[in-house]
């Protein structure tokens, strides 16, 4: 699906090979420890249902609801969703976002985890905008930092359209 108002930024082979190596890196990094997945919805669906399959562990996922973001611009404003039902207590939890931008959400969920339990919540991200920044925080893994253009596809959406792009592309405004 191509569009007029949408440049291609990655292709959808440079999607899949990143995606791809960051699933080795998890497993060597957590072999032989349990790991939790949990995706922040919408957005990190189709990365997430990527990126479990290219880790070769045993691992467990689940997702929860978050929302900072209307249109282009942040409300500021991070209407947090729980909806996990898993037993983390003292466990290890990724949290799996499409995109890392002013923080706030990542920020807001990490500590809601940390504050239920978990021993450690670690931060993944498709794509890192680290000049957006609002929140000191850093993920731990990502598969491409990008400069400050609002992207669409592979799961990111402009108004709830383009997800299901399956390349990553620069909106036109
Ligand atoms: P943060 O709380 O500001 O880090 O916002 C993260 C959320 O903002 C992401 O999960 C996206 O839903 C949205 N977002 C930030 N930048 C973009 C973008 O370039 N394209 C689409 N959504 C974005
Ligand atoms: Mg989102």
């Amino acid at each position: 699906m191509t569009y007029d108002n949408v440049k291609v930024m990655l292709t959808k082979e440079e999607v899949a090979k990143a995606v791809s190596d960051l699933g080795k890196r998890i497993t060597e990094d957590f072999k032989g420890k349990d790991l939790i997945l949990i995706g922040v919805l919408k957005g990190s669906f189709i990365f997430m249902a990527d990126l479990v399959r290219a880790i070769d562990l045993p691992i467990v996922m689940d997702f929860v609801s978050a929302k900072s973001y209307f249109g282009t611009t942040s409300s500021g404003v991070v209407d947090v969703k729980f909806d996990t039902h898993l037993e983390f207590s003292g466990k290890t939890i990724m949290l799996v976002e499409d995109i890392l931008d002013t923080g706030k959400t990542l920020s807001v969920l990490k500590q809601m985890l940390l504050t239920r339990g978990a021993a450690d919540v670690r931060i993944v991200t498709f794509l890192d905008k680290p000049s957006r920044r609002k929140i000191d925080i850093k993920p731990d893994y990502s598969c491409y930092t990008i400069e400050d253009r609002f992207v669409v596809g592979y799961g990111l959406d402009y108004d709830e359209k383009y997800r299901n792009l399956d390349y990553v592309g620069e909106v036109i405004l």
